[in-house]
This record gives structure tokens, C-alpha cells and sequence, in this order.
């Protein structure tokens, strides 16, 4: 077997493999993905990314099991036909070195008509099957291909979109679908849909005719968010007199609550309000909107843990306690 000489630092870099490198890049993908969630890097056909707490943990397959199946979660000879964009043949190709379609500086080095060993180029460099050899980028006019998520995540395995609380992807049968929380939202880190507080998510879905109707539009309004009792759309006047299909999201500051009455922030104590009353809170205990002021909530991080009763007292949130005196406060 002869091989050119430039070929030489190429074969030896197949050895060079790093088996486990972590990338905490600000745009990881892991932020999409459950703990644990083992997906196929999107930009290579042999290296897999196993999400633990939001960072990708890479795994490169080497020797004769080059590829990573996403359905497997293995290392495999070769891909099935269906995984075409990572679909590489020998045949035909021994001794020579092949491109690896998601990866400018991936190669895949055919040591006979059926085996394919994976190599990567030096740092800076690209991959060129024509001259068979890593190049400066600038001489490279390789550009990495976009990627569908169904080609590195395996069927039926959730994960956020990124376009609203409560909306998440899942592949079925290699098609992306859109998936929609009800009355929850979804919740990255675990895959699954839970109560609106537990999630910190800021693209709040906009209510049902949030700015009016048609025939009614609110305008210059604030309206509450429906998900927390501190966050508020504002709907602007429309110059064509529309309800504002675009409203902003802001939230009061802490401690207080969004008054749609009274067009403000207020005291929570002032406040009707049914969704979780610990968000934004300061006090370890807050008043509970359940007629008679007797219950209180136990709030942590922000998120109700519990409800507990004061019994025939009543709750004083002043005082985080209870107490024999009769209180009364607008939402109890
Ligand atoms: C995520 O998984 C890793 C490894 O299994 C574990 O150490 C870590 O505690 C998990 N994180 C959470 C938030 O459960
Ligand atoms: C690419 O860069 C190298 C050094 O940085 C230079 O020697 C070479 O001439 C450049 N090639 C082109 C095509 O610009
Ligand atoms: C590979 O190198 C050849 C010859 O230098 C060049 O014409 C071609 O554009 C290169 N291909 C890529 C993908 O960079």
C-alpha cells in the first residue's frame, strides 16, 4: 500500500483522538436538552454529545465502529441508508481519505473497501478531498451545513424550541412536530411539562385576544401575563385600530403584583391573583389568597413548596407568623 507522503500526518492524527472534550459555549445545544440526553454531535457523523446539566460532553467513535447512531446511541460500522447525510462508502475508495459530510475538518480515512476510521484535521485547518489534505481555511471553501435536529435526536425524545414556555419539539418517525404544553410549560432540564413557576421562562405565550378583540381592542392598556401574578403585557394603540398583536412583557419589581385594576404594581395582599404567589416574593411565608386569611404559603426560590394552615388563627405576613387577632386583607 503507498501512500502519498502528505498523507502521512493525516493517518497519524487518527490516533491523536481525544476521546471527551466539553464545550460550555453560551449557544450549547445541551440548553435544549434533558439531563442526560445523548444525541449525535450536529456536526459530525461520529462524534455523539451526552447533555449533562446544559453542557455538551462530546465522545468521538474511532476504529471500526466510526459512526455514532442517534437510535442506538452506539458506535457502529456503518449508518443505515436512512441517516443518508451521514451515509459514507468505501467502496471503490480504499486508501483514500473521504469528507465528513458535518464537518469541515472531519475525514474518514478508508483502510480497505469497508472500513472507515475517523480523523480530524489540526486546529485551523479544513478538510479537502480533492487535494486529500487539511488546508488553511483560507484556502478552504468548505462551509458546515445546517442540520435537522430529527438527523442527531432519536424519535420521541422531547425538547425546547425556544419559542414560548410551553412549546417543545419531538421527533416522530424522523419528522419534527410542534408540541404545546397545556396549561403548563415546558420544563428543559427534565423534558417535561410542570407548573408554569417552576419554569424561568420570559416568552410567556400571549393570552387568548390578550389586546381585545376586533371589534373591541384594548389600547394603551397593561393586561396581566395569565402565567404569573407580577408579569404584564402592554398592548399599544394600533395605528389602523387593531388589538396590538405584538404586545410587550415586563414584571413588577419584587413584592409586587400586577394590578389590572388599578393599571400599577401593587402590595400582593391587593392583588387577585391564582397563579403562584411566591414568585418574586422576599418573605419565607406569604398570605394565601384562600378565603378567611388563615392559610399561608411556603415559598422557596421563588415557587410555593407548600401551603400550611394557621388552624383558627389567622395569618399576619407582616409578622410571617400567626396570630389570635382577627386580620383581614383585600385578596383573603
Ligand atoms: C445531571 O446528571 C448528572 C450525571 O448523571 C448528575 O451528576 C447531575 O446531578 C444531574 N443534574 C441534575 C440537576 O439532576
Ligand atoms: C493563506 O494564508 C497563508 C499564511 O497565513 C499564506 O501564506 C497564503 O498565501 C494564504 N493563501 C491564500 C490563497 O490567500
Ligand atoms: C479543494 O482544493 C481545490 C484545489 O486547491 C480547490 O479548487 C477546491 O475549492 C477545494 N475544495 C474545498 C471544499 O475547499
Amino acid at each position: 500500500m503507498k501512500k502519498p507522503g502528505a498523507l502521512v500526518p493525516l493517518a497519524l492524527l487518527l490516533l491523536l483522538q481525544s476521546g471527551d472534550l466539553v464545550n460550555a459555549g453560551t449557544e450549547d445545544i445541551c440548553r435544549l436538552f434533558s439531563n442526560g440526553t445523548v444525541i449525535r454531535d450536529p456536526d459530525s457523523c461520529s462524534q455523539s454529545i451526552t447533555c449533562i446539566d446544559h453542557v455538551s460532553h462530546y465522545a468521538t467513535c474511532s476504529g471500526s465502529t466510526p459512526f455514532f447512531d442517534k437510535d442506538s446511541a452506539k458506535c457502529v460500522k456503518s449508518l443505515s441508508s436512512s441517516t443518508s447525510s451521514c451515509s459514507i462508502s468505501c467502496q471503490g475508495v480504499a486508501t483514500h481519505f473521504l469528507a465528513d459530510p458535518k464537518s469541515c475538518s472531519g475525514y474518514y480515512y478508508c483502510s480497505d473497501q469497508e472500513t472507515a476510521l475517523h480523523g480530524t484535521c489540526p486546529q485551523d485547518t479544513h478538510f479537502n478531498s480533492t487535494t486529500q489534505t487539511c488546508t488553511r481555511l483560507n484556502e478552504s471553501a468548505c462551509t458546515t451545513s445546517s442540520f435537522e435536529y430529527c438527523s442527531i435526536v432519536k424519535d420521541k425524545v422531547s425538547f425546547d424550541n425556544l419559542q414560548g414556555c410551553n412549546k417543545y419539539h419531538e421527533c416522530e418517525k424522523g419528522v419534527l412536530k410542534d408540541k404545546t404544553c397545556t396549561s403548563k410549560y415546558y420544563q428543559a432540564s427534565t423534558g417535561t411539562c410542570v407548573d408554569k413557576a417552576l419554569v424561568a421562562c420570559d416568552a410567556h405565550p400571549l393570552p387568548t385576544d390578550v389586546c381585545g378583540k376586533a371589534s373591541k381592542p384594548k389600547e394603551d392598556t397593561f393586561v396581566g401575563d395569565a402565567a404569573t401574578c407580577r408579569g404584564y403585557f402592554y398592548c399599544a394603540k394600533q395605528k389602523d385600530g387593531t388589538p396590538d398583536p405584538n404586545p410587550s412583557w415586563n414584571q413588577c419589581p419584587q413584592d409586587r403584583f400586577f394590578d389590572e385594576t388599578n393599571q400599577k404594581c401593587n402590595y400582593p395582599n391587593l392583588v387577585k391573583c391564582s397563579n403562584d404567589r411566591c414568585d418574586g416574593r422576599t418573605p419565607p411565608f406569604v398570605l394565601s389568597s384562600k378565603a378567611g386569611c388563615r392559610d399561608y404559603l411556603v415559598c422557596s426560590d421563588g415557587v410555593t413548596v407548600t401551603t400550611k394552615s394557621c388552624g383558627n388563627y389567622f395569618f399576619d405576613e407582616d409578622l410571617g407568623s400567626c396570630v389570635q387577632d382577627v386580620k383581614t386583607y383585600s385578596v383573603c
